[in-house]
């Protein structure tokens, strides 16, 4: 997993804020085919739970803060968002959670490649049976 942090711009008025950037294949490793955002989420839930065969995905948090959890079979790396100018560059065979650290924050992600459920793997025993005999070969 990479944090990535985005070019932005501003200008001499605080008040008028930042605007964050970037390109596919430039600033980011990948090229997206999806967007998508999670919002309205409570504090404390949790959503997730799932890996991906072969789809990359960057994480934002564009508004709150959200605490990443990436599990490659072997260890666990713990994030929080917090920040709209940073993403989160998830590859592919990773099992993931999103935990709400707080109320409505808002979780965009930009993906890979088009829905598919079939990409999914939504049963932590097979995804780590699937780590184990090499199927991500890192
Ligand atoms: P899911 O990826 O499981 O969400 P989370 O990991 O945040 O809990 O997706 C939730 C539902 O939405 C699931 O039924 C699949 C559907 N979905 C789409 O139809 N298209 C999409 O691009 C995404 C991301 C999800």
């Amino acid at each position: 997993m990479e944090n990535i942090a985005f070019r932005s711009r501003f200008t001499n008025n605080p008040d008028e804020g930042r605007l964050c950037f970037f390109e596919a294949n430039k600033h980011i490793p990948f090229a997206f085919k999806r967007v998508y955002y999670t919002y309205g989420v409570k504090e404390g839930i949790i959503r997730g739970h799932h890996a991906h065969k072969a789809l990359e995905q960057l994480l934002i948090c564009v508004y709150g803060a959200i605490e990443i959890m990436c599990d490659d079979g072997e260890k666990k790396e713990y994030t929080v968002l917090d920040d709209p100018a940073k993403g989160l560059y998830v590859v592919r065979g990773i099992w993931r959670t999103m935990k709400w650290l707080k109320d409505d924050s808002v979780l965009l992600v930009l993906a890979s490649e088009y829905y598919d459920e079939s990409d999914y793997i939504r049963d932590y025993d097979e995804f780590i049976r699937l780590a184990k005999e090499g199927y991500w070969k890192r």
